[in-house]
């Protein structure tokens, strides 16, 4: 379901290139963890794969579309509805509830009636904020406020979910914890699940390991302990 092509990614201000001829492959239901030390390229490689930004070469599909074809209107719905994105630092509106925050893609894209507010209450419960979709972001801790940006990130059913150090904010429990939601979520809906980090705990529950270096994937392997488990 997605195939990185060759891909290159230079940057005006910068003089080496964050990305050198990255290919990668993606089946539906795969759980990736991007590693490797900071300014290795991961989260340039997010950002094309989830179409925020593009390449300088080669090409990314997801679903068998090139996100280049794209006009600017259609990849900002395309991108709503394929891909759901998890932040380091939550990216929640403060200034609206919970349940609010987690209803917006879907208020973005044309539904206002009913079915909006189930469909965000019911991603709320199913990462265990479902009690406290009232309250502001403020109100909540580091590990809530990132349920909360899963559940926003899975409201439109993305066949895609792109997550960059979502623990890198969080201690070391509500990082394990948030870390086996996102993998129940791989698992349970079968999205596919991109992970960048330099957490080699956060990458323990990942399917594969892409182990990236100065713009390049340097090796690809199989986690031995996941895939033992399923
Ligand atoms: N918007 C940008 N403009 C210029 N250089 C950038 C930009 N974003 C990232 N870079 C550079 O690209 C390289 C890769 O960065 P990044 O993808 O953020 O790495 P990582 O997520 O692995 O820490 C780094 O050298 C970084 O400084
Ligand atoms: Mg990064």
């Amino acid at each position: 379901m997605l195939e990185v092509d060759d891909v290159y990614k230079s940057y005006a201000a910068a003089d080496a290139p964050a990305l050198r001829g990255v290919s990668l492959r993606a089946e539906k239901g795969d759980f990736l963890a991007i590693m490797g030390p900071s300014g290795c390229g991961k989260s340039t490689l997010l950002h094309l794969v989830g179409a925020m930004d593009q390449p300088s070469k080669g090409r990314v599909l997801v679903d068998g579309r090139s996100v280049a074809d794209l006009g600017d209107d259609e990849l900002a719905r395309w991108r709503r509805q394929k891909i759901g994105f998890v932040f380091q630092f939550f990216n929640l509106l403060p200034t609206l509830t919970v349940l609010e925050n987690v209803e917006l893609p879907r208020l973005l894209d044309g539904d206002n009636g009913g079915t909006c507010r189930e469909r965000a209450q019911a991603m709320l419960d199913l990462v265990g904020m479902g009690t406290k979709s009232r309250r502001f972001p403020a109100e909540l801790s580091g590990g809530e406020m990132q349920r909360v940006a899963i559940a926003r990130a899975l409201v439109n059913e993305p066949s895609l979910l792109l997550a960059d150090e979502p623990t890198g904010s969080l201690d070391t429990e509500n990082g394990e914890s948030v870390m086996r939601l996102l993998a129940g979520v791989n698992r349970d809906l079968g999205v596919t699940l991109l992970l960048a980090t330099h957490s080699s705990e956060a990458a323990r529950h990942a399917r594969r390991h892409v182990h990236m270096r100065d713009g390049a994937i340097e090796a690809l392997t199989e986690n031995p302990d996941v895939a033992a488990s399923v």
